[in-house]
């Protein structure tokens, strides 16, 4: 098994370049966290038109949505929910980029304990967001360049609407290794057109319930391998959600086409994986590697339709051109999918229970999303363009942010563990405190083997209100049980 050094073993940024450089990794940082008065972090950002009457944003922070598996059996938050969401608001964080996926319907939940937005929990749904306006309010005075959106998702093929470990995938095509991978036989039913032509007023019914809640912007979810991204490799579909890029896209076009209708003035956003890469297992020793398989790999959006290895943006460009085309100003790079590619998602220096030992310095996988994402950019200057992935970096998250907003690679910076771990990093950043080094997230992945092994997810090892409840001692007996 390869190892490679901890990030807290580089003594200084340029230690760290160095690294980089070596890696051949085209990624550099400040040599110092900037004090607010010189730091871009600090910036606000001008939105390209109003939303919820807001014309910018405070800052360059954003928090990424962050599931708990902690809801009720009937999609309301539960008090964990409502603690993780008020952290958002007491982050400092200015945009809070959809809080956490939340299903339109009850058979595209990817677990039992995933929120559900229907008629029946618009008040619940409501208090939540109220949390984190009141934290913020309470903590930094205003909530006038603060923006809250809700993600709204279908699950497609990892559904598990009734039961934890029981899958009840809804699928877009055929997929020679997930199919696998789920054990499904070729004969399984694919989601009909008509199933998503009702998916599309579902999906617009849920965006006019944020709208009525409060929410400022719905996040339209095609990321991380769930229905809407798997839509967009959907090369192999026949009817009018296959095949061409305006077939792909068709469900993504509705829906924006119905939120505009029955919704007017909501705002609209879209997280979206950008680049994909055939699915990974543990290979010797546990190290991640590709499937192996004969002929070109063609199930992957923004890849290369070869080996399914290598990037090719052509078509994220073309996506991100049909946003501008639709007015969607709002997007949020992040890539593949933490069921089959987690390393390319959410770097990590331990892998969660379903994953593989990292097969690249995980410094690498920070590396490709930030270049991604930077491309992404320079061809579309005129969209808000939040990234994601940054948690690996630690002690450095904060220098590589500096030089990527200021490099203008990135309008926002997006933090996903770290928000579970150390919620008020921007706060304390911009304050001038400088980082809590204690605080910082060590890529544990606890946060994912916990709600793989059936229990809610948190920050056990360095949240001292997860590391005292019952779940922490069965998550240890449980990793213990798997090694
Ligand atoms: C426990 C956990 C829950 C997550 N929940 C969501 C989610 O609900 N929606 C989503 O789009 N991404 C979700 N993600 C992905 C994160 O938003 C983010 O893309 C990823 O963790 C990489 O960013 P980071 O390096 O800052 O953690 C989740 C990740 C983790 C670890
Ligand atoms: S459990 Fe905590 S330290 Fe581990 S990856 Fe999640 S947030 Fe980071």
């Amino acid at each position: 098994m390869t190892s490679y050094p901890k990030i807290a073993s580089y003594r200084s940024a340029a230690a760290l370049r160095t690294r980089l450089r070596n890696l051949g990794l085209d990624l550099d940082l400040d040599d110092e966290i900037l004090p607010a008065q010189s730091s871009p972090l600090a910036q606000p950002l001008n939105l390209p038109s109003p939303i919820a009457g807001r014309t910018s944003l405070g800052n360059r922070f954003a928090a990424l949505p962050m599931e708990g598996w902690d809801g009720t059996k009937d999609g309301k938050p539960s008090d964990l929910t409502t603690r993780r969401w008020r952290h958002f608001g007491m982050s400092g964080a200015k945009l809070i980029w959809g809080g956490e996926a939340v299903a339109v319907r009850h058979d595209g939940r990817a677990n039992p304990n995933q929120l559900l937005i229907n008629e029946a929990n618009m008040s619940a749904l409501e208090e939540l967001m109220r949390e984190v306006i009141n934290q913020h309010q309470a903590a930094f005075g205003n909530v006038d360049n603060l923006l809250v959106g809700v993600q709204l998702t279908h699950s497609g093929r990892y559904a598990k609407p009734n039961d934890q470990f029981k899958s009840e995938p809804i699928i877009a095509y055929h997929h020679p290794y997930l199919d696998r991978r789920l054990g499904l036989p070729s004969d399984y039913p694919l989601i009909s057109d008509i199933q998503l032509d009702e998916l599309v007023r579902d999906f617009v019914r849920a965006a006019s319930r944020a709208q009525k809640i409060g929410f400022h912007f719905v996040d339209i979810k095609h990321c991380h391998g769930y229905l809407g991204h798997e839509l967009l490799s959907a090369y192999s579909r026949p009817g009018r959600y296959g095949g061409s890029f305006e077939n792909r896209t068709r469900f993504l076009c509705e829906v924006v086409r119905g939120i505009r209708r029955d919704a007017p003035g909501l705002g609209i956003g879209v997280r979206f994986s950008a680049f994909d890469t055939r699915p990974y297992r543990k290979g010797p020793g546990g190290t991640g590697e590709p499937e192996p398989g004969e002929g070109a790999y063609t199930f992957a959006f923004g890849s290369d339709g070869q080996s399914g290895l290598d990037i090719d943006l052509a078509e994220p460009i073309h996506f991100l051109s049909l946003l501008r085309e639709l007015d969607v100003r709002l997007v949020c790079i992040t890539g593949g999918s933490p069921y089959y590619n987690p390393h390319i998602q959410r770097p990590a220096m331990f892998p969660p229970s379903d994953g593989y030992q990292p097969p690249e310095d995980p410094l690498a996988s920070v590396a490709r999303q930030i270049k991604v994402t930077s491309l992404l950019k320079q061809r579309f200057p005129d969209l808000v363009i939040v990234g994601s992935g940054y948690s690996y970096l630690q002690e450095f998250i904060t220098q590589v942010a500096q030089y990527q907003v200021r490099a203008g690679h990135v309008d926002l910076i997006g933090l996903g563990r770290m928000m579970l771990c150390y919620p008020n990093l921007p706060a304390d950043v911009l304050d001038g405190k400088g980082m809590d080094r204690k605080r910082l997230c060590r890529t544990f992945s606890d946060c994912t083997t916990a709600p793989r092994k059936g229990l809610v997810s948190g920050c056990y090892p360095l949240d001292g209100f997860y590391g005292q409840r019952p779940e922490a001692i069965q998550l240890k007996r449980l990793k213990k049980e798997s090694l």
